[in-house]
């Protein structure tokens, strides 16, 4: 087991220096808890030995390992329900007509964890904008933890999982039970890719988006990281297009180029206008 607080420091910095979260200095049970099924894995004696091979040994695999089980993967489907809502009344509608002659649009699942924020994009869009099936609907599902994507492409999940957020309905649409777990039908997979994007490095493969999905995990950075991600939003988002953040999440004091609309159930973002005089609704 972890035997002191110094060890705890190291992964906290390994952590921070690769994916910029930034792990409370309190929680070291977490690393217990998450970073024992690998010593047990490899054979280590202790959590101890295992993080003192981490720190003598140069960046690799194992290093991947112990960020990856270190960062909080929480979500599910149509998680806080109300982004979604706007999605149906009022983003998909407004881009059906403002796209209607390049009938191409691009949705960015930003930090997707195991894809329940993806699949629940593509279930609306079959369950509500049939039409749009016959337009190129580009959904990019990305994260930082490979783990985390192998799980989103097989879109398998545990009947706990399955019940988090998802209708009886839906589930039996888009999901076929084998044994304990349920599995996207290849419908919903196929209009998702899913890639490998560490958000504090380059974003440069990306098209610009119509709509950015960047959802609990700003939260994690600290306040230079989260400016500077919102600089990178600012040049890949279309101009007219529109920013979802988590609900403790705001662009507020981070980016004067958002502007923060209140919709009647939820808040999302926009670019800025030049001489936009709308108020800052947060
Ligand atoms: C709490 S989950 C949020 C999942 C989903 N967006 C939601 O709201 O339900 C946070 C995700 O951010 C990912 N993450 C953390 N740091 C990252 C980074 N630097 N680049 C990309 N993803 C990162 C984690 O791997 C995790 O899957």
């Amino acid at each position: 087991m972890l035997s002191s607080a110094f060890d705890f420091e190291y992964l906290c910095n390994l952590v921070r220096e690769k994916s910029g979260v930034v792990l409370d200095l309190h929680k070291d049970y977490l690393a217990t808890l998450h970073l024992s099924p690998i010593v047990t894995q490899a054979k280590f004696e202790s959590l101890a030995a295992f993080v003192d091979f981490l720190k003598q040994s140069p960046f690799g695999q194992f290093h991947l390992q112990a960020i990856e089980a270190l960062l909080i993967n929480e979500t599910s489907f149509f998680r806080d329900r109300y982004p979604f809502e706007v999605l149906k009344s009022l983003v998909f509608p407004a881009l059906i007509q403002s796209r209607s002659a390049q009938k191409t649009i691009h949705i960015w699942c930003a930090a997707c964890s195991t894809g329940q924020e993806p699949y629940s994009i593509a279930m609306l869009i079959r369950e509500a904008f049939p039409e749009l099936l016959s337009w190129q609907i580009w959904i990019i599902a990305s994260d930082f933890s490979s783990l985390a994507l192998d799980r989103a492409r097989i879109g398998k999940y545990t009947t706990l999982e399955i019940n988090r957020g998802l209708t009886s309905e839906l589930r039996d649409r888009y999901f076929q039970q084998t044994g304990q777990s349920w599995q996207a039908i290849d419908k919903i997979r196929q209009m998702i890719e899913f890639r490998q994007l560490n958000l504090i490095e380059s974003w440069h493969s990306l098209p610009q988006m119509d709509i950015i999905f960047l959802r609990n995990v700003l939260i994690y950075f600290d306040l230079e990281t989260k400016r500077s991600i919102l600089n990178k939003v600012q040049h890949t988002l279309q101009p007219d297009g529109y920013l979802f953040l988590g609900g403790g999440e705001t662009t507020f004091h981070l980016s004067s180029r958002f502007e923060a609309v209140r919709n009647q159930t939820s808040l999302y973002h926009r670019l800025r206008n030049a001489g936009s005089n709308r108020l800052l609704a947060d």
